[in-house]
Formats: C-alpha cells, structure tokens, sequence
C-alpha cells in the first residue's frame, strides 16, 4: 500500500538508479524503525530493555539491550539496501557489506539510551553517504568523508508517535507512522526553524567545565531583561538529541553541547558522522545553523567514524552569535 512517504521519495529520488536505491534504503530503515518501536512498547511485557549488556561500545558507552536490537534491526536494513558500508555506534570497525554498493551509511542505532528506562523519547539518527571506487580501495576513508557530502540524512524518534524526520537535499520534511494506514505518512513539508529564540538547551550540570566563551554566552541568556540580550530566556533539555533536535524544528531555540576540560570531553560528548552531521544536514535544509560553536560541523574533516565534536545547533542568528562570542577577547 504507498503511503505518502512513497510518493515523496518517488518524486524526490528518481533521477538514476542511485537515486532510487537511496529510496528503497529509506524504505528499509523504515522497517527497521517498526520493528524498534514494537520491540519499546512489547518491552512493557517485562524485558528489560534498559537493562545494562555489560559490553561497552567503542565510544565507552555501556551497551544497554535496545542499543543492540536496534543495532542488528538496522544492519538487516542496510543489507537488504545493498549498502556498502555500515558504521555504527554500536560496532568498533565499519561492517563490510557488498563489494559494488554505491553507499554507505553511519548510523546511531539507538540514541538517547539513558532515556530508555525513563519512558522519554529515544530514537535512532542516520547519515548516508557515497562510495566511490576510490573508497572501495580504501574502505576506511568512506567515514572520514565530511558531512557535505551526504545524500540524505534522518531520525526517527521512538516517543508518543513513531516520527521520521528526514532530508534528501531539498528541505526538511516530517512523516508520522500510522498503524492504521500502516505506513509513514507525511505530516509537514519543508519545516523552517524560526532564526531567532529565546530558548537554548545544554546539560547545565556541564557548566563549571565549559570555554569561558560559552560561559559567557549562557550568563548573558541567564541575566534576562535586565542583562545584556535584554529579553528573558527558557531552558529545555531533554537529553535524548533526537528530542531536542525536534523541538527546536518545532520552535526554534539553540542547542549547545560544549567541548569541556574534562579528559575525554575535549570534543564534548556527541560524535560527528552519526550524530552531529545529520542533525546539522537537517537543521541547515530548515533554515536553520549547526556548527562547532565556531566552524559550520559539515566541512569539518573526520579523522575516524568515532570521532567526536563540539555542537551548536538550532535558531540561525543565535547560533552565529556563539560564534561570535567564540571570537570575543577574553
Ligand atoms: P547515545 O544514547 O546514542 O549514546 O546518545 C546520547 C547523547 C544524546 O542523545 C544526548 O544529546 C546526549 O547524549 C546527552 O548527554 P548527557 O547525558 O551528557 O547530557
Ligand atoms: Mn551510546
Ligand atoms: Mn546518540
Ligand atoms: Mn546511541
């Protein structure tokens, strides 16, 4: 039965063969998302999906249960999408696929895990990428490809509705799962993040370890009308990225993740081809900025699928005002 995600991709995906494989692997993580969602809310029969797996993944994050269904649901997805390549949070190596796939794809299987045993919305981010004959010469250059690069990029969130958020190189579009029609139906057409907020989001507890820079940012909201922005600000975190991306799609309102002093958060916590460079794919086809907190996060070059960075994202004009914060004198 189509949906109107099918027709999006038919009309949006149809230039040429890789175009439309890019298709049919959306069709397929899709599915992979169906199976994650029924596995979240069958979890309620008592498996503990929040449950620790012992194992640590490669960033040093301990795996819980989800982490690794949801991992194995989507490297089915990639297999049967004829991928190249599948790097994942949850694998220390790239997986080597097929030998002729024209993609690769990086993904965040399960993203917000610390919400998993808290009932809050989770979800899983993905980035793909191409493959040349140059990469399959080189397997290990196809994940140090800058986010420029990707042909398309998304997540679904695992919350109240089984969402889709997604891009394909013109704009940002929204798709909501819907058990009766059994497929993803289109809910918003190009969103544009409103370029201005009065709302950011950042772990507070995080602050004494921040750049003095973005210290100085965060006061500045903090002040309020009386202080320097003259207006009063609010704080939302919610401490899955998937949550706090969609939102601030919804509402505008930026997004810090800092690097900070701590050893091991020199590039803050969020890691670049699977988190931070499909975020920022999504929030720039919305009008909207993501950077470093000083260089635009898609021409940053990766040194490796793991690598981590500083993020900003979210309402244009305040992400451009952290950078120049970034830049002011001490
Ligand atoms: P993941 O569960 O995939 O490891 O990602 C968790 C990330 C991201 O979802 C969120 O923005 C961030 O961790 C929250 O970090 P803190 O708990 O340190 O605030
Ligand atoms: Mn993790
Ligand atoms: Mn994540
Ligand atoms: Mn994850």
């Amino acid at each position: 039965m189509s949906s109107s995600l099918d027709a999006y991709l038919r009309s949006a995906l149809d230039a040429d063969e890789g175009q439309r494989q890019i298709a049919e692997a959306i069709r397929h993580l899709c599915t992979a998302s169906i199976k994650v969602r029924n596995t979240i809310i069958e979890g309620g029969s008592g498996n503990d999906l929040g449950g620790q797996r012992g194992d640590s993944n490669s960033d040093g994050d301990i795996q819980k249960e989800l982490d690794v269904i949801a991992d194995k649901a989507f490297l089915q997805a990639a297999r049967d999408s004829s991928f190249a390549f599948f790097g994942s949070e949850e694998q220390d190596e790239a997986v080597t696929l097929s030998k002729d796939g024209l993609h690769a794809i990086a993904i965040d299987p399960l993203d917000g895990s610390s919400n998993i045993s808290t009932n809050v919305s989770i979800g899983t981010i993905f980035s793909i990428l191409p493959v040349t004959d140059a990469h399959r010469k080189n397997p290990k250059s196809v994940f140090e490809q800058k986010g420029a690069n990707q042909l398309a990029a998304g997540f679904f969130t695992y919350g109240p509705q089984l969402q889709l958020v997604l891009t394909v190189g013109n704009g940002t579009h929204v798709f909501l799962f819907s058990p009766k029609f059994g497929g993803f139906v289109e809910q918003a057409a190009s969103v544009m993040v409103a370029d201005r907020s009065r709302e950011f989001s950042a772990n507070m507890s995080n602050y004494r370890h921040w750049d003095v820079h973005i210290r100085n940012y965060i006061d500045d909201c903090l002040a309020g009308a009386e202080g320097p922005r003259e207006r009063d600000f609010g704080m939302r975190y919610v401490g899955s990225l998937v949550a706090d991306a969609y939102r601030i799609l919804q509402r505008g309102g930026v997004f810090l993740y800092p690097g900070d002093e701590r050893k091991g958060y020199q590039k803050g916590r969020l890691r670049l081809m699977y988190e931070a460079n499909p975020v920022a794919m999504l929030m720039e086809q919305a009008g909207g900025a993501a950077t470093d907190g000083a260089r635009r996060i898609l021409d940053i070059e990766p040194e490796s699928l793991h690598v981590r960075t500083p993020l900003v994202f979210g309402s244009k004009r305040e992400v451009e005002r952290i950078g120049r914060y970034m830049t002011d004198s001490d």
